[in-house]
C-alpha cells in the first residue's frame, strides 16, 4: 500500500484510497471497533461471540497464539522475500486465505460477493460456505482462480442433497472442497439467543433499538433487503420465502458426517478433499487412509465447543501424524500477518482467518475486502523478513516457543521409533 508522494511542483499528491484506510485502520483491531459500532449490536455478536458466556474458546484461541514465540535469525540477505505459495496444485499470492462463513449478509449486504472478488483480485483462497448468502456459482465467477467449496452434510435421503452441492461445486469450478466435521449439532449459542437472533429471524423491541443505533447497515439491509439461503433455493422451491429456506436449514442440517459419508465423498470429489474441524491427531491419520489431501485444524473460531484446546496448540501433533501425507490447513484468532507466521512456524501450510476479513467489510463495507486483503500481505511480507525468513517452505523451519502444543502421543518417557 502506497502512502502520499510528491510532485515535482512540490505540492504533496493527494493521499491514495488505500493510503488512508491503512492510515486510518493500520490493525484489524482497529476494524473490529469500527465494526461494533457500525452494524447492529445483534449481527456483531453473531460474529465475534462464541458459545457460552464470555466466548472463553474465542479467548483461549487468541491467548495461545500469543504464547507462540519465534525466535528471529538475523544478518541474513531478506531483499528477496517471497510469501507466494502453491497448494494442491494451484498457485497463491500468501499462505492466507478467506475461511467460509455462513449468513455474513446479515453483517453487511454482498459480504460473500465482496469477499470473493477481493480474494481473486488478491489470488488468495476463497472459501464459500454452504449457507453463504449469495449462491456458489456467482460466488465461483467471482473468483475463479481460487475458489473452494465447504460443505455441511445434509443427511437425508443418504446425502442425496450433499451429493447434489457436490456436483454444483464440481460443475462450478470449485478447486477444493471442504468438508465441515465440527457441527455435529447445532449449539445453543447464548448471545444469539439473548439477542433474538434465531431463524427465522424475530423481531423483538430491543431489536428495532439495536437498528436505530446503527443507521448506516439498517440503510444498506432496507435497500438490499434481508439475506437468503440461495445454494438451497433448488432444493426449497423457486418461491420459497426467507422463513422456509431458514426452516429448510434447521431441518436439514440435524447432524454431521461420518466416516462412511467421508469415504463417499472422497469417491465422488475428483479435486483437492479437506476435512476442516480436526483437533485430534487419530482423526487425521483417519482422514489421510481414507485419501484426504488436507487436515484443516480449526476449532470453528471457538465457536462450537467451549472445552475444546485453542486451534493452533492441536497443530504441532497433527503435523507430526500426517508428516507430508496430507497438507495442513488452519484457522482460530489469524488477526496478523504475525499470526499467520505463527502458525506456519508451527507445521501450517495454509492458514485461513474469518473474522479478520468480516471485520473490514462490516466496517468499510465494499472497501473492506481489499484493505484486508492488502493489509495481511503487508504484514505477513513484514514478518518473513523480520524473522529472517524468505519463503514459505522457509518459515516451516523457524525456531519457536509454542507453551501450549498439546501431545497426545505416548508419554514422553515411553520407546519411541528411532528417528529417521
Ligand atoms: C460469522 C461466522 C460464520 C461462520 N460460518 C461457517 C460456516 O458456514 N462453515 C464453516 O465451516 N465454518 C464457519 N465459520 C467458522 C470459520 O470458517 C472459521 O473456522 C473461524 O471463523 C476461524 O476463526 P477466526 O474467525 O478467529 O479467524 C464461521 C465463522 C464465523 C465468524
Amino acid at each position: 500500500m502506497s502512502g502520499s508522494q510528491g510532485t515535482t511542483t512540490g505540492i504533496p499528491a493527494p493521499e491514495t484510497p488505500a493510503a488512508a484506510l491503512r492510515r486510518r485502520f493500520p490493525t484489524f483491531a482497529d476494524l473490529q471497533r469500527r465494526a461494533k459500532w457500525r452494524v447492529a449490536r445483534f449481527a456483531y455478536d453473531f460474529v465475534a461471540g462464541g458459545v457460552g458466556d464470555g466466548a472463553p474458546n474465542v479467548a483461549h484461541n487468541r491467548a495461545a497464539m500469543d504464547a507462540v514465540r519465534i525466535v528471529p535469525r538475523y544478518a541474513l540477505d531478506v531483499s528477496a522475500v517471497s510469501i507466494r505459495t502453491s497448494l494442491f496444485g494451484r498457485d497463491y499470492a500468501a499462505p492466507v486465505g478467506v475461511a467460509p462463513m455462513g449468513n455474513i449478509g446479515m453483517v453487511w449486504p454482498e459480504a460473500d460477493a465482496i469477499l470473493a472478488a477481493a480474494a481473486q483480485a488478491a489470488r488468495i483462497p476463497y472459501v464459500s460456505s454452504t449457507v453463504a448468502n449469495v449462491p456458489m456459482e456467482r460466488l465461483a465467477a467471482l473468483a475463479p482462480d481460487v475458489f473452494w467449496f465447504q460443505l455441511y452434510g445434509l443427511p437425508a435421503e443418504k446425502h442425496a442433497l450433499s451429493f447434489d452441492l457436490i456436483r454444483r461445486a464440481e460443475a462450478a469450478g470449485a478447486h477444493a472442497l471442504v468438508l465441515t466435521l465440527d457441527v455435529p449439532m447445532r449449539q445453543k449459542r447464548v448471545h444469539d439467543i439473548r439477542n433474538g437472533l434465531v431463524m427465522p429471524f424475530r423481531y423483538r423491541p430491543r431489536t428495532f433499538l439495536d437498528i436505530a443505533r446503527a443507521p448506516f447497515w439498517a440503510l444498506e439491509m432496507l435497500t438490499k433487503g434481508q439475506p437468503t439461503f440461495p445454494n438451497m433455493r433448488k432444493y426449497v422451491g423457486e418461491g420459497a420465502s426467507l422463513a422456509d429456506m431458514a426452516g429448510f436449514v434447521q431441518r436439514n442440517m440435524v447432524t454431521g458426517v461420518t466416516w462412511e459419508d467421508i469415504a463417499s465423498f472422497r469417491e465422488a470429489w475428483p479435486r483437492a478433499l479437506v476435512l476442516k474441524g480436526i483437533q485430534h491427531p487419530e482423526d487425521a491419520a483417519k482422514a489421510v487412509a481414507l485419501g484426504v489431501d488436507g487436515i484443516w485444524v480449526s476449532n470453528h473460531g471457538g465457536r462450537q465447543f467451549d472445552a475444546a484446546p485453542a486451534s493452533i496448540d492441536s497443530v504441532p501433533a497433527i503435523a507430526a501424524e500426517v508428516a507430508g501425507k496430507a497438507k495442513v490447513l488452519f484457522d482460530g484468532s489469524i488477526r496478523s500477518g504475525l499470526d499467520v507466521f505463527r502458525a506456519l512456524a508451527v507445521g501450517v501450510d495454509m492458514c485461513f482467518a474469518g473474522r479478520a476479513f468480516l471485520y473490514a467489510v462490516a466496517a468499510l463495507g465494499r472497501a473492506g475486502g481489499d484493505h484486508a486483503a492488502a493489509a495481511f500481505m503487508e504484514e505477513v511480507r513484514g514478518t518473513f523478513a523480520q524473522a529472517g525468513t524468505v519463503s514459505v517452505a522457509d518459515a516451516a523451519r523457524a525456531a519457536v516457543l509454542h507453551p501450549g502444543a498439546v501431545w497426545l502421543g505416548p508419554p514422553a518417557n515411553a520407546p519411541r521409533a528411532p528417528a529417521g
